[in-house]
């Protein structure tokens, strides 16, 4: 693709954007410095002032802005009405942030001050998903500044339960979707499929979450009294757990493969000519070895095929040296990557007989189901599509490859069911910016580079009115 030419209008926009660099850098630092960890209920007062925030900086962008409260925590929804008649444009991003535990390499400094390295931001949530958020919202001003894209009617929606599930988005978007009607929605909360190499994400895999409780004895006993005698209920988890998976690389839950979608050939030979290395994968990740399902390449295994995976796994005594102790609850968390056309409701049912029936007379267990959300595949072949690629190919100087996804954002099947209307996935990180690990970075080149894409697609999406 022939680069486009720039019109006065954009090249305006463009040197608001240069202009601004150092304010908008210091807004992303504010940003990142809300522990607005929606997963942890201490955070509540911190994730409502990141709301509060955030809906301030959409006031500054030139949307009307209001704060949505829910049950859970904050939607904040801002609008630019456009010309009547005129296309619109959904925006959609997450203010809130997984937690940021010590895990095996602890951050090397305080996750929630952020600092810059090597050109990259480095905090939690930089590009999960707060620095992609914010180079949409810093575009949209800049466009807007600009008066790009005035036929455009603008909606921007970020909401702070993203990484929990979304639970109070979906029925807010069933409830307002004459208001959010658009032609095209717009996510930037996934990744390049390598660096300068910009991606366009068709598929996400859906996923169920749920946690397998293990009772015993009704406290923690001594193990040399009291073992041989009563079953360890680390011991049945492991049992349990180690049943879920069968070999070469399959989920054993019976029925769990029934609606798995096969890949046809010639998406096979899309993704086998994406430039993707096993080498460098395996370098990336440090494992001593890759593993995964017989018969698919490492993308397919982890864009198409559905997976069974421990995140968390806690009983007896975890503190330093030793403690003979046998406990009286072994718990594991665990969730289920799902693909087309996999069902969670189903599969959380099918996932809790199954572990039930491996359940030993000898301790009881609970299995208790957490959120879900279902796998996506979306079009690429719109109008407002090829827009996005011309808009990625003026802000990171190249055409965008198509790819799948592994994570999962649950509301972009909402969109396509209430609105009817497609996502189309702009990925600003990199694969490895540590996005829910350790040491989360986002690079300040594409956080800019970020900011020119959203204004060139507000100029191309407002001029043409293409994407119907
Ligand atoms: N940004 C991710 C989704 C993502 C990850 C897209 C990798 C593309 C590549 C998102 O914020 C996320 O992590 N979602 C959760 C959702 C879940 C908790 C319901 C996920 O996928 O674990
Ligand atoms: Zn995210």
């Amino acid at each position: 693709m022939k680069l486009p030419e720039l019109s006065p209008a954009f090249k305006k926009a463009q040197s608001f954007i240069s202009s601004r660099e150092a304010e908008f850098r210091e807004r992303l630092f504010e940003f990142l410095r809300f522990p607005s960890v929606s997963s942890d209920s201490r955070r509540r007062g911190d994730v409502a002032r990141c709301a509060e925030w955030v809906r301030k900086r959409m006031r500054e962008a030139g949307l009307k802005v209001e704060l949505v409260p829910t049950e859970g925590h904050p939607i904040v929804y801002g609008e630019r009405p456009g010309r009547p008649g005129g296309p619109a444009l959904l925006v959609y991003g997450h203010y809130d942030v997984q937690p940021a535990d010590p895990s095996k390499e602890p951050w090397r400094q305080d996750p929630f001050e952020p600092v810059v390295e090597s050109g990259s931001v480095v905090a939690r949530g930089a590009s999960d998903d707060k620095g992609q958020v914010l180079a949409l919202l810093c575009g949209i001003r800049a466009a807007l500044e600009a008066g790009l894209g005035e036929d455009l009617h603008l909606k921007v929606l970020i909401e702070g339960e993203e990484e929990v599930g979304s639970q109070s988005l979906m029925p807010f978007v069933s409830r307002e979707k004459e208001r959010l009607r658009a032609e095209a929605v717009v996510i930037a909360d996934s990744t390049q499929f390598a660096a300068g190499l910009p991606a366009i994400t068709y598929g996400l895999r859906g996923i169920l979450c749920l946690e397998i409780i293990v009772r015993g004895p009704k406290k923690d006993l001594h193990s040399g009294s009291y073992g041989g005698a009563v079953a360890n209920p680390a011991m049945v988890l492991a049992r349990m757990v180690a049943a879920c998976h069968a070999p070469f690389g399959k989920v054993a839950i019976p029925g769990f493969y029934d609606k798995v979608r096969p890949l046809d050939d010639q998406e096979r030979e899309e993704i086998r000519k994406l430039p993707f290395s096993d080498r460098e994968f395996q370098e990336e990740v440090g494992a001593p070895k890759l593993w995964g399902e017989e018969g698919y390449s490492v993308l397919e295994r982890r864009w198409a095929r559905p997976t069974f995976e421990v995140n968390g796994l806690v009983s007896g005594h975890t503190g330093e040296g030793m403690k003979t102790v046998l406990p009286a609850e072994a718990r594991a968390k665990i969730s289920m990557r799902l693909v087309p056309d996999q069902d969670p409701e189903e599969i959380g049912r099918l996932a809790s007989e199954y572990i039930q029936s491996l359940a030993p007379a000898s301790a009881a267990v609970e299995v208790k189901l957490h959120h879900g959300a279902r796998p996506v595949l979306v079009r690429c072949d719109t109008g407002a599509v090829r827009a996005a690629m011309e808009a990625i190919a003026v802000g990171f100087g190249r055409e965008p490859v198509f790819v799948r996804e592994g994570g999962s954002i649950p509301v972009v099947n909402t969109f396509k069911e209430a609105l009817g209307t497609d996502s189309i996935l702009i990925g600003l990180g990199l694969p490895d910016d540590g996005a829910h690990g350790p040491n989360e970075k986002f690079s300040l080149d594409d956080f800019r580079r970020g900011m020119v894409t959203m204004a060139a697609l507000i100029e191309k999406l407002g001029k043409t009115g293409e994407g119907h």
